[in-house]
């Protein structure tokens, strides 16, 4: 019974405590003028900051409305159709991460067991992609770029090694990567960080990927390596790796310095052993290294989680990992950056072992399916060119069958888009094709057949009403950075 009293003593005085808080937080919200945060009227002085601090602390919940509604013209992310990263988690996948904000993946000695997540997502990657046994090494990353950049150094560190080796003066010229022209500009970062020549073999409308007929011209005894695209930006085309690894191959057999080739995978990476296990441009081939993917992307989590693999620990130069003797453990490090949140790493392994195999094939099948869909429906206008169908990968990409003559251009089908709140770029393709203007639509997961009706129903309806109310030819405004509209 005393017990029973005390503890409603307690409770009477947190009630207390709760009403004296609340009270207080009145005071602040009057004293400010902050009389009804609900409907944000709010004080001058309680804008949101722009060049320095507010003197004044302020209540949460006006600061978390404050900052929620600077977000309102800020695009749905579910309609954008411009980016390959992940925009749906379920809700337990989000519980789950938003568990692990606040660890710190790097501190592998507090957080073992954050280490072992990592880990295992690795060599399931490395399974993924073709890898014997657990034969193969890699991190997780912010995202593709950084595991391009430590993909691109395992390259330049293990060239130098080889060319000292083979008695070339590595001082005497500069090392090049060559790559498609149809590169994503994390290459060029890295050329211009690390300072590589970025030899770029370009591309052409007769062949939009790397040109197999000329691309090992550009390679000589200071080529650091190649890359190969799966999933170019662009356009969402593959480069053919298997034909480039035989043409390695080739080139090794009388080479001084041998090179190898890394995969780009940053979108293809985790779709293709899902949807087209037959095809070879992983692990399976010889002369593949080390391979990127994004796990923000077809990785099906938010962003920014990437992957970066060695074939072998061999092809992951010591010099790229370090040592560290950080709160109380000696810890190796291979990233680049080094505090991050674990949660991306925790929503990594929820896709692996949510979905599974089986899973993870029909999820992106059916993404698949709906690209085709989409692409099927855009063809039928008969004034587009089809560049990509989503057959391999499900993007769509289309460019103006004429454009001299038609009366609008795609940057007008965009704005038409955009306002029915589908965001669906027009860009001009890369070197040798800037003339091209082009739109692409990157399909995910949680875009369904029901969404992808919405979307083509508002497609029609901005071709009608651009068919309807342009009336001036729009020859010449694909050129680049041209726009222009005639109501
Ligand atoms: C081929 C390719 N490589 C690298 C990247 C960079 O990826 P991330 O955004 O994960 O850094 C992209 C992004 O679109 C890409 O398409």
């Amino acid at each position: 019974m005393r017990k029973k009293d005390e503890l409603l003593q307690k409770k009477g005085e947190l009630l207390q405590k709760k009403g004296d808080l609340l009270q207080k937080k009145d005071e602040f919200l009057k004293e400010h003028n902050i009389v009804t945060p609900g409907l944000a009227i709010f004080k001058e002085e309680a804008h949101t900051p722009k060049q320095k601090l507010n003197k004044h602390s302020i209540p949460s919940d006006v600061a978390y409305r404050l900052i929620r509604d600077e977000m309102l013209n800020d695009g749905n992310a579910r309609q954008n159709l411009a980016t390959f990263c992940q925009t749906y988690m379920e809700p337990e996948a989000e519980k789950l991460m938003s568990e692990f904000f606040s660890v710190n993946a790097i501190d592998k000695s507090e957080y073992p067991q954050m280490a072992e997540l990592e880990s295992r997502c690795v060599n399931i990657l490395g399974k993924l992609w073709g890898g014997k046994g657990n034969d193969a090494a890699g991190t997780s990353t912010v995202g593709s770029s950084e595991a391009c950049m430590l993909g691109g150094l395992a390259m330049k560190f293990r060239w130098e090694e080889q060319a000292k080796s083979a008695g070339i003066d590595v001082r005497a010229g500069k090392p090049n990567l060559v790559i498609s022209s149809a590169y994503q500009v994390c290459w060029e970062k890295f050329c211009v960080y690390w300072d590589v020549e970025l030899r770029t073999v370009p591309v052409s409308a007769e062949n939009m990927t790397l040109n197999m007929d000329t691309v090992m011209s550009y390679v000589d005894d200071y080529t650091i390596g190649i890359v190969g695209i799966m999933g170019v930006t662009y356009t969402g085309k593959f480069d053919d790796v298997e034909k480039l690894d035989e043409l390695v191959e080739k080139y090794n057999k009388k080479a001084k310095v041998k090179t190898c080739i890394h995969v780009d995978a940053a979108s293809g990476g985790m779709i293709v052993p899902f949807t087209d296990p037959g095809l070879k441009w992983d692990f399976r081939l010889k002369n593949v290294h080390s391979i990127n993917t994004s796990g923000h992307k077809y990785g099906l989590v938010y962003p920014g989680v990437g992957w970066i693999l060695w074939k072998e620990k061999a092809y992951l130069p010591k010099k790229l990992t370090f040592e560290v003797n950080y709160l109380g453990g000696a810890e190796h490090t291979t990233a680049l950056n080094f505090s991050r949140s674990g949660s991306q790493i925790i929503g990594q392994y929820y896709v692996f072992l949510r979905y599974g195999a089986e899973g993870l094939k029909l999820i992106h099948q059916h993404t698949l399916k709906v690209a085709q869909y989409i692409a099927k429906e855009i063809k039928k206008y008969g004034i587009f060119d089809i560049y990509n169908d989503g057959s391999e990968i499900p993007i769509v990409c289309y460019k103006l069958k004429d454009p001299e003559k038609q009366h609008w251009t795609l940057y007008e089908l965009s704005d038409r888009l955009a306002m029915r709140g589908w965001q669906v770029p027009s860009y001009n393709l890369p070197e040798n094709m800037e003339d091209v203007l082009v739109h692409r639509m990157v399909i995910r997961a949680d875009f369904s057949a029901t969404l992808a009706d919405s979307l083509l129903h508002d497609f029609k309806v901005a071709v009608d009403y651009l068919d309807a109310h342009t009336k001036v030819a729009a020859a010449g405004k694909n050129k680049i950075g041209a726009q222009g509209f005639t109501h």
